[in-house]
């Protein structure tokens, strides 16, 4: 049974939280958010204790696994200093993706994580889906073959003023990132173009070009002016001896096998399946506590720190050939 407490009392925390009161295998033991009236909401919700202190909770009450659901500027600067305080209190912890938008906080997360022999996981939630998962097995078992390339597109309504030209970019495309690493393996290199939308200050629409390490080219489609584009994400993968298509996270995965005109389709079922994005949480942040509850090592974890870090790298990348032109930039000569 793992003692749980969650930082950063936001919709997504609130999320985080009622979530883990439902596994098995876990118990939320506090909620803390610096804002009184959201860690007594919080607390009024889920009946554990609040704290307005991130160190305080964690000395008192001694946590397993913290789970950090800060935003800030970029939406992920505040991750950084209750995520290294749960690390050096023993916790695992698992974080909200972006892992940071600034990659020094970043690797600094990662390594601390890796000095204390903690589990350290991104929420990735896009792809921890029974579709997603099928997806998976289909190159697992060779059904796709030497990869070709990948196509990817996300895309969402998110109007308001935003705090950085880069918000889009660094929030939205952490999950696409991973998803095409996860698929296909590491990006060397990177070029970018993207576009201010009518009446925005801030990159809305961009589209990354990608050349895997192992050769196979993939693209990147991602926008914030987007109101009600159903459906929303869109992830294909191809190679030699088949395409798959994941269509919106857990609605559809399809294998199109080149030997044959017959394709293979998971459809999420009425019975039994997905029911909205939440679910998408629900299955990730199960796959976190049974990964640390079984006893994984920090290195097995699905959808790691490491992942996170090697992801924004990815875009960091990306936003260097937006600023110069749309230049390809190698990954590795990004550094913080
Ligand atoms: N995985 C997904 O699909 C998904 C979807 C939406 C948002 N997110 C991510 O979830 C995170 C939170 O999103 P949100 O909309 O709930 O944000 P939010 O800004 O509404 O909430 C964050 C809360 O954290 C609190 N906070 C900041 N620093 C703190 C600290 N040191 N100690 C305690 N509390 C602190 C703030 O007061 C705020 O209440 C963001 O990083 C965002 O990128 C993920």
């Amino acid at each position: 049974m793992q003692r749980v407490c969650v930082i950063g009392m936001g919709p997504i925390g609130r999320l985080h939280a009622r979530i883990y009161k439902e596994l098995p295998n876990a118990e939320l033991v506090g909620v803390c958010d610096i804002i009184p009236e959201r860690a007594k909401a919080a607390s009024e919700e889920t009946g554990v204790p609040y704290f307005l202190d991130a160190q305080e909770m964690l000395d008192a009450l001694k946590p397993d696994i913290c789970s950090i659901t800060t935003g800030g500027y970029e939406y992920s600067s505040d991750h950084y200093i209750p995520t290294i305080q749960a690390l050096e209190a023993g916790c695992h912890v698992l974080g909200e993706k972006p892992i940071s938008n600034s990659l020094k906080h970043a690797k600094e997360m990662v390594e601390t994580a890796r000095r204390l022999g903690r589990c350290y996981g991104i929420n990735f939630n896009h792809r921890f889906t029974p579709a997603a998962r099928q997806a998976e097995q289909w190159l697992a078992d060779g059904r796709i073959g030497e990869l070709l390339f990948c196509n990817m597109a996300l895309w969402i309504g998110k109007f308001m003023k935003l705090d950085s030209p880069y918000y889009h970019l660094k929030a939205l495309n952490p999950h696409s990132v991973n998803m095409m690493m996860h698929y296909c393996g590491p990006i060397e290199e990177v070029s970018c173009f993207a576009y201010k939308a009518t009446g925005r200050d801030i990159w809305s629409t961009a589209s990354i070009n990608v050349r895997f390490k192992c050769g196979a080219v993939g693209h990147l489609t991602s926008s914030y002016d987007i109101a009600r584009g159903h459906p929303m994400e869109r992830c294909e993968v191809a190679g030699v001896k088949g395409r798959f298509v994941v269509e919106d996270m857990w609605r559809e995965a399809v294998l199109y096998p080149a030997e044959t005109y017959l394709k293979e389709v998971y459809t999420n079922p009425v019975f039994g399946g997905y029911s909205n994005f939440d679910d998408t949480f629900r299955a990730r942040i199960k796959a976190f506590v049974d990964q640390v509850d079984s006893g994984a090592k920090p290195e097995e974890i699905d959808g790691s720190g490491q992942d996170g870090y090697e992801a924004q790298r990815v875009i960091h990348a990306a936003i260097k050939s937006l600023d110069n032109g749309g230049i390809p930039i190698k990954v590795e000569e990004v550094d913080e």
